[in-house]
Parts: C-alpha cells; sequence; structure tokens
C-alpha cells in the first residue's frame, strides 16, 4: 500500500535542494508514485508537481497543461525530462504548492522550449510548449535540480500573498521582501 504523500515546505528547504536522480526502470514502485503525484496533484490548487517535492529524489514531475486555454488538463507524468531548446526569457506568474499562497509576477522563464521525457511506460517523447506551459515545465524541472522559483525571480521582483479578507480572497503585495 502506498504511503500518503506529504507535501514539503520551505522547512524542509535541504529536502528540496537536493538533486534528484534519473528514473532508471518503470518498476511498479515508479508506477505507484506517478500516480500519488497525480492524485495529490489533483487535491491542489497548481498545476505541476515534482518528486522531490513529496520527498523523493527521482526525476518524475506531473503537469498540467492548457492554462492559457482556461481549462487544465488532466495530468501528464514526464519521466526524466530534459529540456533541449529554449526561447528568449520573459517576466511571468510563478507560484509553488511547497510555498503556498505566494506569487509573482515577475518570475525569468523561457517564452517556449522544447523538452524530451518518458511516457508512464518509459516510451521517450519530444514536445514544444509555450507560455505558462513552458514557464510549467521549467519550473518543476527546476525542482528536479534543487532550484526554487524565488531563485528565478527577476530584478526588483514583486511578491504577493493571498490572505481571507470581509470581501474575500484578496492578493496583497508584500513590500518587504526580508520580512519573509
Ligand atoms: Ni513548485
Amino acid at each position: 500500500m502506498a504511503i500518503k504523500p506529504v507535501l514539503l515546505y520551505p522547512q524542509d528547504e535541504k529536502k528540496l535542494r537536493t538533486r534528484s536522480q534519473k528514473v532508471k526502470k518503470m518498476h511498479t514502485e515508479v508506477q505507484t508514485l506517478m500516480q500519488d503525484l497525480k492524485d495529490t496533484l489533483l487535491t491542489k490548487p497548481g498545476a505541476g508537481l515534482a518528486a522531490p517535492q513529496i520527498g523523493v529524489h527521482k526525476r518524475i514531475v506531473v503537469v498540467r497543461f492548457g492554462q492559457d486555454e482556461g481549462e487544465m488538463q488532466a495530468p501528464l507524468a514526464l519521466v526524466n525530462p530534459v529540456i533541449l531548446e529554449t526561447g528568449p526569457l520573459t517576466k511571468g506568474f510563478d507560484g509553488c504548492l511547497s510555498l503556498p499562497r505566494i506569487s509573482t509576477w515577475d518570475t525569468l522563464r523561457p517564452a517556449w522550449l522544447r523538452f524530451r521525457a518518458q511516457d508512464e511506460s518509459g516510451k521517450p517523447f519530444e514536445m514544444k510548449v509555450e507560455g505558462i506551459d513552458a514557464a510549467l515545465v521549467h519550473h518543476e524541472v527546476d525542482h528536479l535540480d534543487g532550484i526554487f522559483f524565488l531563485d528565478r525571480l527577476s530584478g526588483g521582483a514583486k511578491l504577493y500573498i493571498s490572505m481571507t479578507t470581509e470581501e474575500g480572497e484578496k492578493l496583497v503585495l508584500l513590500d518587504n521582501l526580508s520580512s519573509l
């Protein structure tokens, strides 16, 4: 039986900063891990999750493409993803399930990228994505190398925190970054 995955937060920074290992064989254990990642992602307000975020240092991420079209697709597992080619860096939205409630519009990510990965059965494939989907793949591959989205902020970046107010959920600018 699978252990219920627990999301790691910045207090587990050492684990989030550890480089993940390549998946060599698609064992049952790997299949279970992919399912755990998908199940966990579906219960969270995010579009991607990487194995190290649940404490497993294997090069597997799950992503939900289609945010630009306004409809997120079912989670797709990318095993051993490698970015092959990237477009120019552009500022965009970013947030991370390991840093809940904090978001930014000032992360530098490629406007498009081409990547190679293996699917759930281990079959290799290549894909080109752009916009939010490209930022998403870039963000998740970063997790496999121990890189956090805060490392990718542009100079003078602004961070926002979501807070519950009388008018409901609101995004508030964190003007004092040192208080983080
Ligand atoms: Ni993340």
